[in-house]
C-alpha cells in the first residue's frame, strides 16, 4: 500500500487513474472501513487497477465552528494501518498547502439546489456544502478516481455530490455506502467519542426517532413521532426531523422514495441520522 502525506505533486504521480476513492477526514471507525471494503470489492469486480484509495483530510473550509475543526480527532497512524488490514491500495493524506495552494485559489463551484434553502444542513451549517463541493472538486481532481463511495449517514451531503457529479459530467461513479450502526442503533460517527456519561444514551434518540417515523401514514404525523421522542430523550429542539423526498430534499412527492432525515445537538456533539421513510422501503 502506497502512502502520499503532505507533500504536493507526488500524489499526482502515485494516484493511479483506475481507482475507487474513499473521501475521509480520517478518525477512521467501523463506518469508514465498511466503505473502505465496499471500494475494494468495487475496484476488484470492476478490474479498476488502481484499488481503493483513501484521502484522508481534516477540510478546514467546512466548518462553520473553528473548536469543531480544532478538536477533530487526528489519528493518521492508526488510520493508515487500518486501511492497510482492510486492503487498500493507497491513503491520501495531503497538507493544507497541497490541496489550497496559496498561488492557485481553487474554486467554490455552483451548489446544486440540494445544497440550498432545504431547512437541513444547509440551515444549520452556513457555508457547509461550499466547503465540501470545493474540497470534493479538489480531490477528484488529484485523485481522478473512476468511483467515489460516499456514506449514506450524510445523507445531505451525498444527495449534493450526486447532484453537483451529474451536472458538471465530472466522470466519477458516485457509490452509496450504508451506514453502519452500533449494536443499540447509534449511527456510527468520528464524534460520538465526545459523548460523556448520559448523552451516549441521549443520542440513541435519532436512531428511535427514524424509527417512530417509519410507523405513522404520513410526513407530518412522522414528524411530531420524531419531535415526541426527542422530547422523550430531554431533547427540546432538535435541529431537524423532517421527511423529504430522498433525492431532492423538497417536499415528499407521492411516488417516488421519501426519507426521515434528522440532527440534533447532544451535549456539545451534533449527531444526524436518516432512514428510508417507511423503512420497509429501499
Ligand atoms: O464526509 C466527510 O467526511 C467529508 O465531508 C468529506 C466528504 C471527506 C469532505 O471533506
Amino acid at each position: 500500500m502506497w502512502i502520499c502525506r503532505d507533500h504536493d505533486p507526488i500524489a499526482e504521480l502515485v494516484c493511479p487513474r483506475a481507482s475507487v476513492l474513499v473521501p475521509t477526514m480520517g478518525a477512521l471507525h467501523e463506518g469508514h472501513l465498511a466503505l473502505v471494503r465496499q471500494a475494494v470489492e468495487h475496484a476488484d469486480r470492476h478490474a479498476l487497477a488502481g484499488g481503493a484509495v483513501v484521502w484522508i483530510f481534516v477540510n478546514p473550509t467546512q466548518f462553520d465552528e473553528p473548536s469543531d475543526f480544532k478538536r477533530y480527532a487526528r489519528t493518521l497512524d492508526d488510520d493508515v494501518e487500518q486501511c492497510r488490514v482492510c486492503g487498500a491500495s493507497g491513503v491520501y493524506a495531503p497538507a493544507v498547502r497541497a490541496v489550497y495552494p496559496p498561488d492557485n485559489p481553487i474554486l467554490v463551484p455552483q451548489l446544486p439546489d440540494q445544497a440550498v434553502g432545504k431547512g437541513l444542513e444547509d440551515a444549520h451549517r452556513p457555508r457547509h456544502f461550499e466547503g465540501v463541493c470545493q474540497v470534493v472538486r479538489r480531490m477528484f481532481d488529484l485523485v481522478r478516481p473512476a468511483a467515489a463511495v460516499f456514506g449514506e449517514k450524510d445523507w445531505q451531503q451525498l444527495q449534493v455530490v450526486h447532484a453537483m457529479s451529474a451536472r458538471d459530467n465530472l466522470g466519477v461513479e458516485i457509490l452509496n455506502g450504508p451506514t453502519v450502526r452500533e449494536p443499540d442503533g447509534l449511527a456510527m460517527s468520528s464524534r460520538n467519542r465526545f459523548l460523556v456519561g448520559p448523552e451516549r444514551e441521549q443520542g440513541l434518540a435519532l436512531s428511535r426517532a427514524l424509527r417512530a417515523a417509519s410507523d405513522e401514514p404520513d410526513p407530518a404525523s412522522a414528524e411530531s413521532a420524531m419531535r415526541r421522542v426527542y422530547a422523550d430523550h430531554a431533547i427540546d429542539s432538535p435541529n431537524y426531523a423532517a421527511i423529504r423526498d430522498a433525492e431532492t430534499l423538497g417536499p415528499v412527492v407521492e411516488g417516488r422514495p421519501a426519507r426521515a432525515i434528522t440532527a440534533a445537538r447532544v451535549g456539545t456533539v451534533r449527531l444526524l441520522d436518516n432512514a428510508p421513510w417507511p423503512l420497509s422501503q429501499p
